[in-house]
């Protein structure tokens, strides 16, 4: 049977708690995409920063290389063919069809951008799970994967494989989002449902960084950075906007919150870190910052790791979007969605 499958080359930029979570779940689902496909897949390339890259045309192997482990293992003894010197050697070299790009989130997009662009201009799709390439270079990238006749997808940006993008794309025809708001990161609603029940921001944060929740800099986090790339990228995937992350007014949360959730606990209202865009006149605006909210908004229900949004529509009114507890499981998620519509679409 395997003769008759056709085959797909994948490579992985970044390969941390996502990339990894992403390489279990292509094993998990190898039968189903035989099923489903006729397809079956194998990774030709993966690179990180610090754990060197390896390419292999002819597959490398993906069992081994999880179980290799996370902390102390280098890539080096899997490449097989000439030596790589930087991700764009990698790029050109590793024979994918697909580049899976899950660096490090960094609020000015790079170098994640450049490995797309890069990508996109070599032929490749290109699925992210980061933000900040898609939101700083939103445009440009969508255009140019346009221009080159492949494809770029980002569902794993915002409340990782909640289908958000596709949700609108696939289901939602003829809409238009008149505004949209929600919880758009899991870690500061974490640390602020904790605080409600009287543990520390310094634990709570703690907490998410051990689950691999937080981004690696969690002050991109706390201060709002990651909600604001959220934000500005709903704007422009979605509402026509144009709005970047340093367009979006952000204010964070930090240890004197504390104060402040408790006393609202108190009154019976919760503080919650809510993002939200709205139209005004031609502009799509874009926000994000803690705000007191009555006990019964949906958005005081949603705890912990848990993330909503609330798109307000002309055609379903208010719908709304409900991730529970999510675990890098469901990014990985993301970007086997990812990988299955562009399996699915016309080139
Ligand atoms: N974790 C989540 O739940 C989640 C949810 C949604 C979206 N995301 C996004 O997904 C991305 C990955 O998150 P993660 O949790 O997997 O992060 P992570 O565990 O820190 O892994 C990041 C990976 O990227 C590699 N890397 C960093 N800079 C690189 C560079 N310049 N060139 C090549 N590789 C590079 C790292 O290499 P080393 O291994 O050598 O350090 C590591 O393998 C981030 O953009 C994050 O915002 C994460």
């Amino acid at each position: 049977m395997t003769e008759d499958l056709q085959q797909i080359n994948l490579a992985l930029l970044g390969f941390g708690s996502v990339g990894r979570a992403f390489a279990r779940l292509l094993l998990l689902r190898r039968d189903w995409m035989h099923r489903e496909f006729g397809l079956d897949w194998k990774i030709t390339g993966i690179a990180t920063q610090n754990h060197s890259m390896a390419i292999d045309h002819n597959g490398l192997p993906t069992m081994r290389i999880l179980r290799a482990g996370k902390r102390d293992f280098s890539l080096d003894r899997f490449h097989q063919g000439p030596a790589c010197s930087s991700n764009t050697d990698f790029i050109r070299q590793c024979g994918a069809d697909v580049l899976f790009e899950t660096s490090v989130f960094d609020p000015s997009g790079e170098p994640a951008a450049t490995y797309i662009r890069e990508a996109l201009r070599a032929g490749l799709h290109v699925v992210t799970a980061n933000k900040g390439p898609v939101a700083v270079h939103f445009r440009s990238l969508t255009r140019l994967a346009r221009q080159r006749g492949v494809q770029f997808l980002y569902e794993g940006t915002v409340m990782d494989g909640a289908p958000v993008f596709n949700l609108v794309r696939q289901t939602l025809p003829s809409t238009r989002i008149r505004s949209l708001h929600g919880i758009l990161n899991s870690t500061t609603n974490y640390i602020l449902t904790q605080m409600e029940q009287g543990a520390t921001f310094e634990a709570a944060l703690r907490y998410v960084q051990k689950q691999g929740i937080a981004e690696a800099n969690p002050a991109f986090d706390i201060d709002g950075w990651d909600a604001a790339a959220k934000i500005s990228i709903l704007i422009q995937a979605l509402m026509g906007g144009t709005a970047k992350p340093e367009d979006i007014k952000r204010e964070g949360i930090s240890e004197n919150t504390g104060r402040l959730v408790r006393a609202a606990v108190r009154r019976d209202r919760r503080i919650r870190l809510v993002a939200r865009a709205y139209r005004k006149g031609r502009k799509v605006i874009g926000k994000i910052g803690p705000e007191e909210l009555e006990i019964f908004d949906p958005l005081a229900a949603i705890r912990g790791l848990s993330n909503i949004l609330i798109l307000n529509t002309d055609t379903m009114r208010e719908l709304a979007i409900i991730e529970n507890n999510p675990t890098v499981e469901q990014t990985a998620f993301a970007l086997f969605s990812d990988l299955v519509a562009l399996l699915r679409r016309p080139q």
